[in-house]
């Protein structure tokens, strides 16, 4: 099995930018652009505030909505939470966990990541959990160790039929919203440890399927390089998500990588 079976997926994380009226007007110059691209898949991860209007905006076309986060409580006493199911029930399909940001601001750690991944599951959410180590590791030489950890407790007790279901984002932290791309060997070097780490957990077969994205100050000039590496399956673009001609640029840089 090689990439050219498995999904190319380019996610969109709005993270915390667009008002409703911007979000719709994003997503309608967007999906005239995307409307004839049928082997990439494109989802669009916005604030809980534009999800309704996201997916009022994307009916019925290829773009696909998700959320930022979620809790992993299913209800209860977590002010300013918002459920998977909550998600689940409105539509969206994937759902972004473990961003660094959420790490680095709002004290997510591995163990609540893992948490949030198993309730994403359990409501039929797509998880999109991103991982990454921090420049100081890199310099340290543990790139490796930062992200086996990762990924062994972010997906800690999630079986494989499960797993089949998730994407995994490699975002090395250094290189996102600071125009510092990692070189498409850098990200191939990461992506490709990442799956041998899954080949080891849960086997060459499944960890073949697995859509590995790279993101990181991924743009419309640099994704075509960043994409046809062998196990880079597609991206998770901040900045560039925002403009839907560079948006979908690097959507279709991915139908040709
Ligand atoms: P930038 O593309 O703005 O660097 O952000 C990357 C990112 O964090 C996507 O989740």
């Amino acid at each position: 099995m090689n990439k050219a079976t498995r999904k190319a997926i380019i996610a969109g994380n709005w993270k915390m930018n667009k008002t409703r009226p911007e979000a719709k007007a994003l997503l309608e110059e967007l999906k005239g652009m995307v409307a004839d691209i049928k082997t990439v898949e494109i989802v669009a991860c916005v604030p809980f505030t534009n999800l309704e209007t996201a997916l009022a905006a994307t009916e019925g076309t290829n773009i696909k909505i998700g959320a930022e986060n979620c809790h992993f409580e299913k209800s209860g006493a977590f002010t300013g939470e918002i459920s998977a199911d909550m998600l689940a029930e409105m539509g969206v399909e994937y759902v972004v966990l473990g961003h660094s940001e959420r790490r680095q601001y709002f004290a997510e750690t591995d163990e609540t990541v893992n948490k949030r991944t198993k309730a994403a599951l359990a409501a039929g959410l797509k998880p999109i959990v991103c991982v990454g180590e921090l420049l100081w590791e890199r310099e340290c030489g543990i790139t490796e160790e930062v992200i086996a950890r990762q990924i062994k407790l972010d997906f800690f007790g999630i079986e494989a039929a499960d797993l089949k279901k998730c994407v995994i984002a490699y975002e090395p932290v250094w290189a996102i919203g600071t125009g510092k791309t990692a070189t498409a060997d850098q990200a191939e070097e990461v992506c490709a440890f990442i799956r041998a780490t899954l080949a080891k957990l849960y086997g060459a077969d499944v960890a073949e399927t697995i859509t590995i994205q790279y993101g990181g100050s991924m743009n419309a000039a640099n994704a075509a390089e960043l994409v046809s590496k062998t196990n880079v399956d597609g991206g998770l673009i901040g900045g560039a998500s925002l403009k839907a001609a560079d948006f979908t640029t690097i959507i279709k840089a991915a139908e040709v990588g």
